[in-house]
């Protein structure tokens, strides 16, 4: 498998809710998906929010208790992910469109939270960041300037710009495999990072998901089934690929 990838290549993935699905969450865009219940409009949005913010709060409110609920959990695909940082020589940048908090709890660290944090609450008056692992409301007090009113869950909404983006663009212009797993390719930036991977970097291109998605032509490779058994088949074979390469192809690179 990916013969071409060298033994210490760069890889970026970018995940979305197909990869927590297993673990109980729901995604957004599947028949029994999140707006298939309610609107983007009415809870997505900083018209949304400036509009009806206690309907907001309410939306997220019920998400992250779901979260912090008894039984719901990192799944093997997670895992595998956090395997492939810890055991693969080269550099592994983990970009997630997901605001909960399962690939941290699996154990990545090199993760940037492209759509936020649910986990985390932001200050409208004095910008301050800090976890926020209970229920908000109108009256929820900033821990930082004391301000009553005026926090709101860290998450992206639609027409807001995604978290470290620079940190993201940079990685994929320079990365030898890109592989996208659980997304349907639908959400702008994130559905253009294949194209990104692929024609900046001229990285392999591969796409893990339960079915081909919209951009799934834009991949090199696809692997489609539950992520609880294709990613961890996945990685397995991608660090037997690294483990098992000749010496002397790699030794040329180090040198
Ligand atoms: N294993 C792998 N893939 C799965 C599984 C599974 N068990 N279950 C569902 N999928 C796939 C679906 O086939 C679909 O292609 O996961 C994808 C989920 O797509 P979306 O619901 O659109 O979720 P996502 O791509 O993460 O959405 C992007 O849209 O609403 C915004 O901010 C939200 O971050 C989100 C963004």
């Amino acid at each position: 498998m990916d013969a071409t990838l060298p033994q210490d290549g760069r890889i970026v993935i970018l995940t979305g809710a197909g990869i927590s699905r297993e673990s109980g969450l729901s995604t957004f865009r599947d028949a029994d998906g999140i707006w298939s219940k309610v609107r983007i409009e009415d809870v997505a949005t900083p018209q949304a929010f400036a509009r009806d913010p206690a309907r907001v709060h309410e939306f997220y409110n019920a998400r992250r208790a779901r979260l912090l609920a008894g039984g719901i959990a990192p799944n093997p695909a997670h895992r595998a992910l956090a395997r492939l940082e810890a055991e693969w020589p080269g550099e592994v940048l983990l970009v997630t469109q997901n605001i909960d908090d399962l690939h941290e709890r699996a154990g990545s660290r090199e993760l940037v939270h492209m759509h936020g944090e649910i986990l985390k609450g932001r200050c409208a008056a004095c910008d301050r960041v800090g976890a926020w692992p209970k229920t908000m409301s109108l009256e929820s007090v900033c821990p930082g300037c004391g301000a009553a009113g005026h926090m709101r869950v860290h998450v992206v909404w639609f027409g807001e710009m995604p978290f470290e983006m620079e940190r993201i663009y940079g990685a994929l212009a320079r990365c030898d495999l890109f592989i996208s797993i659980g997304t349907s390719g639908g959400v702008y930036p994130a559905a253009g990072f294949v194209q990104e991977a692929r024609f900046s970097a001229g990285a392999r291109t591969v796409e893990l998901n339960l079915e081909r998605s919209h951009g799934a032509d834009l991949f090199d490779a696809g692997r489609y089934g539950p992520a609880s058994e294709i990613v961890p088949a996945y990685v397995e074979a991608l660090l037997e690929s690294a483990s098992v390469r000749p010496r002397a192809m790699t030794s040329r690179r180090q040198s």
